[in-house]
């Protein structure tokens, strides 16, 4: 094994930006990617080889999870947020704007009705702006005069002839909707582009994860008012780079800088320390302190509408809608596992270019057809979901990913971390991870993909990311995925049998369908210009989850499928866990 190991030596400055690599990457990778069709599957091993000398070099230049949190706050800490009318000059409002100091970034985007994010090169430029901005006297109703970064832009005067309004270019920050997300794959010349082209669409652009960093900024500010030392800092989806446009913004308060420390020696033999309340328990200090800032949040957090607080969940929570950017936020303090399995899936995601394609793949594929919800319940969640995919391609051969705890192993002493009694240590130099010489396709993986996890024998084993092993279950949960850093934890406790059947049916029935090949076939252009879908944005049709899909287009092409996806699918028959039943 040592003999096939390549060195894909992995550098890290702290400069550029983290989205924009991803995108100048993928525009990289898609114009090779786009070059190769479905026929030429083994020219696109050969692409793919030539895709990863690529990739290794943009590599050296991506940034630590730590540098883009750092980097993404100090931004936010210089900028505001606007709302602004349904037409205004662009001009003015930068002239006006520019009297406070000199704006390094803005943008608008819509969400019901223009925000502006600007931001400022010098963080002075905001007292200068809530200086010169007034509290709103409101009719019929009384203000709360809290002074936040969040302004409305007013016109106070007619404007010019010169200078008469104009519609400013609006970002949309909505996933493209589905039947125009198959449109787009169908398009496409091979599957492995359709792979790409599907995280193009719908990953967070760098304008929304600015936003998503400004908003954690506002939030802070408001708990600044108890904490001034704290930080709220977004994990999950937001930064760990497998968000989709539009997911949630899972938010951390930071008391740590706050808390703690040991006694400075002095020259009196004397030390101070603060009187504090004290709480029955760790977890009851978290809920006062969340139930104190849910509250300032629903009664002074502009914007913050339908706080609710969800304090006796196993990680207490703040749930509300920031209406000014649209998302909905969860605000949770002393969750710090949380934010390292963040750092853990993103360090992941910048170890090889599939695993972030065939994950934001794998999560559309399971919300069409209903194996995931944005509601909790019994279904398998979107983190499940990619844990299942890196531990998928763990167990490629050679591997594609290695295991936690190899990424242990190759950690320095700086990077020891354990939290609340669980190793969560992790190389954080990333140039000493050396990866295997796997040159799979895209359309490959997906393949493979369906077939690992149409026939893993979820009754007996467990998944484990940290050994890239599966195990035998040690409780008899439907579907076991060891947590990776809590480890005697399952991240899908939750699932139950129907679930999981669910998702091992639409399994089956994908690779089966990808096995007979049809769907591969790329037909040509309609009168319309649109393209019938195949490939990838076959799989993604509502039809394909249910019966008379599959019924359909056994019809269409009696060509003999494998013998082992034909088994599957007899199985799926006999034991009762057609299609139809699932679905009611
Ligand atoms: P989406 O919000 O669905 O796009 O994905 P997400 O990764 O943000 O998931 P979610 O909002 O549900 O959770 C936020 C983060 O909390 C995840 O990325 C994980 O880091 C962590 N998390 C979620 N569920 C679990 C779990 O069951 N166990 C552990 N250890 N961490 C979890
Ligand atoms: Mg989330």
């Amino acid at each position: 094994m040592a003999a096939s190991l390549v060195s894909c030596g992995l550098h890290m400055r702290r400069s550029g930006r983290l989205v924009k690599l991803f995108q100048n990457l993928d525009s990289h990778v898609s114009r090779r990617l786009g070059t190769t069709t479905s026929a030429e599957k083994v020219d696109v091993d050969k692409t793919h080889q030539a895709v990863c000398v690529v990739i290794s070099d943009v590599r050296n230049i991506r940034k630590s999870y730590f540098a883009i949190q750092e980097e993404g706050q100090e931004q936010a800490e210089r900028s505001v947020l606007i709302s602004c009318p349904p037409k205004f000059s662009e001009e003015r409002f930068l002239k006006h704007l520019s009297k406070h100091g000199d704006i390094s970034n803005y943008f608008f985007y819509y969400s019901y009705g223009i925000y502006a994010v600007v931001e400022f090169s010098n963080r002075d430029s905001i007292a200068s702006m809530k200086e010169s901005s007034r509290i709103p006297i409101v009719q019929h109703e009384a203000a709360v005069p809290f002074k936040s970064r969040l302004f409305s832009l007013k016109s106070t005067g007619a404007l010019n002839q010169s200078d008469s309004p104009n519609t400013v270019k609006c970002q949309q920050h909505a996933p493209l909707p589905i039947n125009q997300l198959t449109q787009r794959l169908s398009k496409e010349e091979s599957m492995d582009r359709q792979l790409q082209s599907l995280m193009e669409a719908y990953q967070l652009t760098e304008d929304n994860v600015r936003l998503r960093f400004l908003v954690c900024s506002l939030l802070r500010d408001i708990a600044a008012a108890y904490f001034p030392e704290c930080t709220i800092r977004p994990f999950g989806s937001s930064v760990n780079g497998f968000g989709k446009l539009g997911c949630d913004l899972d938010m951390f308060l930071d008391l740590d800088a706050i808390s703690g420390g040991k006694p400075k020696k002095s020259d009196s033999g004397l030390s101070l320390e603060y009187q504090v309340k004290r709480g029955a328990s760790e977890r009851s200090v978290t809920q006062s302190i969340l139930s104190v800032i849910g509250e300032c949040v629903d009664q002074f957090g502009p914007g913050c509408v339908g706080v609710q607080k969800i304090l006796n969940a196993r990680c207490p929570l703040v749930r509300f809608s920031h209406q000014p950017s649209g998302f909905q936020c969860d605000l949770t303090a002393n969750n710090r596992v949380a934010m390292k399995s963040s750092e853990l899936l993103y360090l992941y995601g910048q170890l090889d270019e599939r695993v972030r394609c065939l994950v934001f793949t794998v999560r559309c594929w399971a919300r069409v057809h209903g194996i995931t919800s944005s509601i909790p319940g019994a279904w398998i969640s979107n983190f499940s979901l990619t844990v299942m995919v890196l531990f998928f391609l763990q167990r490629r051969s050679p591997a594609i990913l290695p295991t936690l705890d190899q990424l242990k192993d190759l950690a320095a002493a700086s990077d020891k971390c354990v939290i609340e009694g669980n190793d969560c240590t992790i190389v954080s130099d990333l140039s000493k991870i050396k990866l295997q010489n796997n040159t799979e396709s895209l359309e490959k993986l997906l393949q493979e993909f369906f077939e690992f996890y149409g026939t893993f024998a979820f009754n007996k084993m467990s998944l484990n990311i940290r050994k890239g092993k599966e195990q035998n279950k040690p409780e008899s949960a439907a579907l076991y995925i060891q947590n990776p850093f809590e480890t005697s934890l399952n991240v899908s406790k939750n699932v139950n049998a129907t679930q999981l059947e669910r998702f091992v049916a639409l399994c089956r029935e994908s690779a089966w369908m990808l096995q007979q090949g049809e769907v591969l076939k790329r037909g040509s252009a309609q009168s319309s210009g649109s393209v019938p879908p195949w490939g990838l944005a076959a799989l993604l049709l509502p039809s394909v989850a249910e019966g008379a899909g599959v019924k359909g287009r056994r019809k269409r092409k009696r060509e003999p499928a494998s013998e082992r996806i034909k088994s599957l699918l007899d199985s799926l028959k006999s034991n009762g866990g057609g299609k139809k039943n699932q679905r009611s």
